[in-house]
């Protein structure tokens, strides 16, 4: 039974790609499509021509650098586009002599370097053109786009993810196992994070990182985003509400997750309204930068099997965020020792 196939056979039809591949491998060829950027793909390095130069020395740069067509441009604008056809049609009329402006196309259709390769895969090839000059946002050309390239791009590009997914696969395989190869009747795995107070270009890797950790011991996606989310809330409020950052530690059990969050100072003034939907003390300038909602605790609580706050003001804040693994306990198997 193969319930997804329906879906992505109705999708495919509006693809680029019509019926080239069976309907997984579209799904992946698509992704890649719409994941990758046209300046990753194209040849940076164009070669071009000015527009007083002959056809015939059109003609020569063609089949000097073997290629079929370029790019006319006068200073730094693009004011054509020249090919072997335009080459063909003055071989034909005797007029090799002529400036290459009075034979190149001038329509040209042009890419944007930040488009996605999606946007402009329809526009290429025997239907399409057999090169597409890509601009950047000022109208600068900055390289080109043409079959060949494009296909050898990708093909690397493919073969980077699938290397990387490979890697990942190991990782996840070594880290799943941590729980079988350690003999005891209980076995936790502890993780600390160091997080300084207003370092904003660093908040968030504590977060990311017991995301990615979750992830390699196979903790199930459903579970791994809940705590994602926990954390980061958690970990914002140490970059922003304290005097000189905090810890976080992940104890992850085989079939529980504690997570607390500490620090020194300054403490909470008003326990009882920090769980309010709404309730922050952050000052405008933190509020300027996006943050400062008044959500945090209360998206914790919601993601969390169960939350627990304790402050002092002049002291320091202490917060444990509990996950049950319930049914899937890390490493699979029994959960409690004497394992078989
Ligand atoms: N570690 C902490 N130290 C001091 N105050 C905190 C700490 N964590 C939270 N608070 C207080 O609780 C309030 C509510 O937190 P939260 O719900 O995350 O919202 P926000 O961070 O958007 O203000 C904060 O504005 C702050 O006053
Ligand atoms: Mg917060």
């Amino acid at each position: 039974m193969r319930p997804a196939l329906k879906v992505s056979a109705l999708s495919r039809s509006k693809t680029a790609l019509g019926d080239m591949a069976e309907d997984h491998e579209i799904t992946k060829v698509q992704e890649l499509i719409y994941t990758t950027r046209v300046e990753s793909v194209m040849a940076p390095d164009v070669i071009v021509i000015s527009p007083s130069a002959t056809m015939a020395e059109a003609r020569a740069l063609m089949r000097e650098k073997h290629i079929s067509g370029m790019p006319v441009v006068e200073g730094d604008r693009m004011v054509g586009i020249v090919s072997m056809s335009d080459v063909m049609e003055s071989l034909e009329k005797g007029s090799l002599g002529r400036p290459v402006f009075e034979m190149m196309t001038r329509d040209v259709k042009t890419a944007f370097s930040d488009s996605y390769v999606a946007e402009v895969i329809g526009r290429l090839g025997p239907r399409g053109f057999g090169r597409i000059p890509v601009i950047d946002r000022e109208g600068r050309l900055v390289g080109i786009l043409t079959t060949g390239t494009l296909i050898q791009s990708l093909l690397r590009e493919m073969d980077i993810r699938y290397k990387k997914k490979e890697e990942e696969k190991l990782q996840s395989y070594r880290a799943s196992h941590i729980y079988d190869d350690i003999v005891s009747d209980d076995t936790s795995l502890v993780l600390r994070y160091i997080v300084d107070d207003k370092d904003f270009s660093n908040a968030g890797k504590a977060s990311s990182g017991i995301k990615k950790s979750l992830q390699r011991l196979r903790v199930l996606p459903s579970i791994v985003r809940r705590v994602a989310v926990a954390v980061y809330e958690a970990e914002m409020n140490l970059v922003i509400h304290t005097d000189v950052g905090g810890e976080i530690t992940v104890d992850i059990r085989r079939d529980r997750l504690l997570i607390s969050a500490v620090d020194h100072g300054p403490g909470i003034e008003n326990i009882s309204e920090v769980l309010k939907p709404g309730y922050s003390t952050a000052p405008q300038w933190i509020r300027d930068m996006g943050f400062g909602a008044g959500m945090g605790l209360a998206n914790i609580k919601r993601c969390s099997d169960s939350m627990r706050i304790l402050s002092e003001l002049g002291g320091g804040t202490r917060l444990d965020i509990i996950f049950l693994f319930r049914d899937h306990p890390v490493g699979g198997g029994p959960v409690g020792g004497k394992r078989a």
